[in-house]
């Protein structure tokens, strides 16, 4: 073997190296790109989008007028609804300002933080303190009341 074959060998280990780096490289953005777009899809799709259930929260004559009760959802989440003698209403308890919990207050027909004396209406928005300064109001969930019992619909997270 001259050094012109030692030379052609050389060059060809070089090219079929080069060519495997070449290949792993595609192969690697090919996988990487896949991937994102994957997961890109699927959270974009339609069947992503946030699930809603309708849950039973206890019966209408529970909720006396003027009162309210407590309701833990599946999840963990705590939902005060409150019959306000004009319907049913529901709300998260945690307060938008830091995260407190709220009670209703029949005799003032208001909902109050005791953490910063924030106050919000019977339609959960804030009329006082530093939530109704920023603005803010209780979360709001559906809720349907037939001749016996309470329905509450919330949705996923
Ligand atoms: S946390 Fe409710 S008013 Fe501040």
């Amino acid at each position: 073997m001259d050094s012109s074959d030692r030379d052609r060998a050389a060059e060809r280990r070089a090219t079929r190296r080069g060519l495997l780096a070449w290949g792993g490289m595609v192969l690697g953005m090919a996988v990487s790109y896949g991937t994102a777009a994957f997961f890109a899809l699927r959270y974009l799709s339609p069947g992503r989008r946030a699930r809603t259930w309708r849950a039973y929260a206890g019966g209408v004559r529970d909720i006396p007028r003027g009162g309210s009760r407590t309701y833990t959802a599946p999840d963990g989440r705590k939902v005060v609804i409150t019959n306000t003698g004009e319907g049913f209403v529901a709300f998260s308890d945690v307060c938008p300002h830091l995260g407190c919990k709220v009670h209703w207050e029949a005799a003032r027909r208001e909902f109050h933080c005791p953490c910063h004396d924030g106050v919000f209406d019977a339609q959960g928005v804030a009329i006082s303190g530093p939530p109704a300064k920023a603005g803010q109001r209780l979360a709001r969930y559906a809720i349907e009341a037939t001749d016996e019992a309470l329905y509450i619909t919330l949705m996923e997270g």
